[in-house]
């Protein structure tokens, strides 16, 4: 049986015929066992890949820059190369797709990739607009249990993700009622920079405008260091979505791990005046999300760009994290950052004997190398992965909500199951954006 074939029939059975997770490889990386990958967006981000994607075929490297495939393909010299994504796709025998290209991109590339069966490892954030982000969920669920998929929220393999649920769940706080999350990164920029120079050879600019309104090139697009260059490009709306959706999607994935939410039922922002070709540096959005089966209805709320929620103690000065959490309950707080947390028990009845921290063999165990989850669970799709486009499509649609509130400057009701305002019609009009023609999101 064709090694492709194989992976499809297992996938499709869903049980029985697996590939073993590479742990349980017999021998060291068995033909049999390795996938072909493709990588889109080769430099950057994409380095971050090289030494997870080592031990399978890495067999097409995709960039617009073609300045960028000398170097990768001393590192995966059997792959064909590719400047547009959607030609790489195509390529046969493919099994799986790692893609950081920019944000304008990701909704795209995730759902051609789930389209032709391929499992997707998607930079954040997942999507730049709240259809976007449904239609990628969507199409995810119909695939769930036979392609794997992950958000790069690596941040999530840290112990203290865990760590944070299991006490909250077991009651370190009491009943929980809140949930803030903030970053301090501010990169302001007035407009789109104006008509500069020309593309240098090889990199076919209207290929990474790809579906978003043209804007003339201008080097200070490009002007960053590897895995730094999307704060070049991520704050104009037609490219990205600022910090809500760059530190954001890691930092609001500590509260998230622990909420176990869907959709809100609500957004409002407050924050600097809008501009409508940069997204707000200073801004704050506050969202409810309703009752589940273990907690009542809670606000959630990020912060950026230098402003916190407030803190419960003068002596705890919150503006020292810069990225951080804090979650409220009825006895008290946890705040912390990506590593570490302290708990503040609060009031007269905030006496902890109602809390028991778990024995250790009732601790939630670690999830490994996160991008290893991933390729663990392409070869055997019915693992979970942390960051899946359900868990990753909810959290981001919640925070594209936040804009499309800031860009209406009111509260905005949200029929989630629907996905439509019910209060508000022009910020129907701002759930989704419009492409250039030629570029089609679901493909
Ligand atoms: N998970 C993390 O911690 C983390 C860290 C940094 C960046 N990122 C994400 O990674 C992505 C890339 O960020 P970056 O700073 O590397 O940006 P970048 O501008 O350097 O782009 C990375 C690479 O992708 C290529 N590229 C861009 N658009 C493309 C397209 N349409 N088709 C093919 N290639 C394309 C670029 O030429 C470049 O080689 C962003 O979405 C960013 O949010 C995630």
């Amino acid at each position: 049986m064709k090694r492709r074939h194989f992976l499809k029939t297992a996938a499709t059975i869903g049980t029985g015929l697996v590939i073993l997770p590479s742990g349980t490889r017999i021998g060291k990386a068995a033909p049999s066992n390795k996938l072909n990958v493709a990588l889109i967006g080769v430099w950057g981000r994409g380095l971050a890949h090289y030494d997870s994607l080592a031990e399978e075929n890495v067999v097409a490297l995709c960039d617009v820059n073609e300045k960028r495939f000398p170097d990768a393909l001393k590192r995966f010299p059997n792959a064909k190369t590719y400047v547009d994504w959607r030609k790489c796709l195509d390529q046969k025998g493919l099994d799986a797709v790692v893609c950081c290209t920019a944000d304008h991109t990701h909704a795209f590339i995730a759902n051609w990739s789930l389209n032709r069966n391929l499992h997707c490892y998607m930079e954040k954030p997942l999507a730049i607009s709240v259809e976007e982000a449904r239609v990628v969920r969507a199409n995810w669920l119909k695939k769930k249990g036979k392609l794997a998929t992950q958000v790069g929220m690596q941040r999530h393999q840290f112990p203290n993700f865990n760590r944070l649920r299991e006490m909250i769940h077991d009651g370190v706080i009491g009943e929980l009622s809140a949930a803030y999350a903030w970053g301090d990164r501010q990169i302001r920029r007035s407009g789109y920079p104006p008509a500069e120079g020309q593309p240098p050879e090889g990199f076919h600019y209207d290929l990474w405008i790809g579906p978003s309104p043209f804007h003339p090139y201008n080097p200070s697009y490009f002007s960053g260091g590897p895995g730094m260059n999307c704060l070049s490009w991520n704050m104009y709306w037609d490219f990205g979505t600022g910090q809500i959706g760059d530190m954001g999607s890691h930092t609001m994935d500590l509260v998230w791990n622990v909420i176990d939410a869907t959709l809100p039922t609500s957004a409002e922002a407050k924050g600097e005046p809008f501009n409508p070709e940069v997204t707000p540096v200073t801004c704050e959005f506050h969202f409810e999300n309703p009752a589940n089966d273990w907690r009542g209805p809670m606000r959630v709320s990020w912060y950026q760009g230098g402003v916190f929620p407030s803190s419960p103690k003068e002596y705890i000065d919150l503006k020292k994290i810069g990225h951080g959490a804090m979650f409220k309950g009825s006895k008290g707080f946890v705040i912390c950052d990506f590593v570490s947390r302290i708990v503040l028990p609060f009031g007269d009845n905030a006496d902890l004997t109602y809390y028991k921290p778990r024995p250790k063999d009732k601790i939630l165990p670690d999830i490994g190398h996160f991008q290893k989850q991933w390729l663990d669970a392409c070869k055997n799709p019915s693992l979970k992965t942390a960051c899946d486009f359900e868990y990753s499509g909810n959290m981001i649609e919640q925070l594209l909500l936040g804009l499309v509130a800031y860009r209406v400057g009111r509260k905005i009701e949200y029929d989630g199951a629907a996905g439509r305002v019910t209060n508000c019609p022009e910020a129907n009009d701002l759930l989704r954006r419009k492409y250039r023609p030629g570029w089609t999101l679901d493909g």
